[in-house]
């Protein structure tokens, strides 16, 4: 499913955004331009500190807010800007109709409470309409218990095998894999229509969280929900995507039918990139990119990635590229690609 084929369900044009910082301002994002469509599972690539948790934690309004200033852009989900909602009417998208699941499956749980309390809580809230939610009182117990039947459910969806013994634990009784798998059962109780995923499993050991990574797959193919995954692994990404976002430095620089992108990659960073992913066959270590992310307090006036790019040219260095169509659903912003 291409871009061009259907409205997408979220779109993100052009987004800007700085943090203050005693040194002066750091622009981390470029103009991040990306968009899901329903069903759509999505990829984002790009090395550390590019940007890519700061962009999905500006769609689900998680950012730093003093320090951090969307310079500017839109964040439109169903073509509604959540940047220019009121709070209450962004939560009623955020953490319902748009989830996140993040990296570390450690530090999203609150450890003093059982799985169960926090799940009764978080199914339990949300069925109540907003007139009906009295901290003072607390749930019904009529509504609790049909929460905790409906969380023993989404537990054994996610593969773990006692919903009960798990709904009765502490956070720190669990597993890191099964603690990965309890926040994305949370996350999908709610049916979303939009889960974004950053780097899920990345704390945990490569068997578990490939096993992860599918067992996102499966749950989001079955029920038709878009997935925007941030993952630097390339492998599952070409399995598990259908269109890849490639981002450099607060900037995206290519973007294509996964596929297409894994067999014609035209930026040279993504080259860089495809490149350096270690080879089990044809041996030898895998060759990398020089140089690091350059300093976001005085970025250069051109392409970002130039002082890094060994084909780059005087021009690359005074004029910022902007992205430009190279084949069906397949942008690149790149002087040097024609
Ligand atoms: N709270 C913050 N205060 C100041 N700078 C920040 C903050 N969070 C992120 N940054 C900076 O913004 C840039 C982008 O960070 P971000 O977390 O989006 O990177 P990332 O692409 O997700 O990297 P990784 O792959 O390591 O997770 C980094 O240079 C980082 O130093
Ligand atoms: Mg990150």
């Amino acid at each position: 499913m291409l871009t061009s084929e259907v409205a997408p369900l979220l779109e993100i044009r052009e987004l800007g955004l700085e943090f203050s910082r005693f040194s002066g301002k750091a622009r981390v994002l470029d103009g991040v331009s990306l968009s899901v469509c329903k069903g759509e599972k999505v990829g984002v690539v790009g090395e550390t500190g590019c940007g890519k948790s700061l962009t999905m934690k500006a769609v689900m309004g998680l950012l730093p807010t003093r320090r951090t200033t969307v310079t500017g852009g839109e964040i439109l989900y169903k073509g509604q800007n959540l940047l220019g909602m009121n709070l209450s009417a962004r939560r009623r998208i955020t953490g319902k109709e748009v989830v996140m699941v993040f990296q570390d499956p450690n530090g999203s749980l609150n450890p003093v409470f059982t799985i169960g309390e926090q799940m009764e809580d978080i199914l339990g809230w949300s069925s109540r309409e907003p007139a009906r939610r009295s901290l003072r009182f607390g749930l019904p117990k009529a509504v609790a218990a049909e929460a905790r039947r409906r969380a023993a459910g989404v537990l054994a969806q996610v593969g773990l095998a006692d919903p009960e013994r798990i709904l009765n634990s502490y956070p720190f009784q669990l597993s890191g894999g099964m603690r990965q798998r309890v926040l994305i059962a949370m996350a999908l109780a709610n049916q979303p229509e939009l889960l974004i995923a950053d780097e899920p499993g990345t704390a945990l050991d490569v068997t578990t969280q490939a096993q992860i990574l599918r067992l996102l797959d499966d749950l989001v193919r079955a029920r038709g929900i878009a997935i925007l995954m941030i993952t630097h692994n390339l492998g599952v990404v070409r399995q598990v995507t259908d269109r890849v976002y490639v981002m450099y430095a607060g900037t995206v620089v290519e973007t294509a039918p996964t596929e297409r992108l894994f067999a014609d990659p035209l930026h040279p960073y993504t080259q860089g990139l495809l490149a350096s992913v270690p080879r089990l066959v044809g041996g030898g270590l895998s060759e990398g990119i020089d140089g690091s992310v350059p300093d976001y307090l005085s970025p250069l006036p051109g392409c970002r990635f130039a002082p890094r790019c060994a084909r780059a040219t005087e021009r690359c260095h005074q004029e910022k590229p902007v992205p430009r169509v190279a084949g069906e659903a397949h942008l690149v912003a790149c002087h040097l690609v024609k």
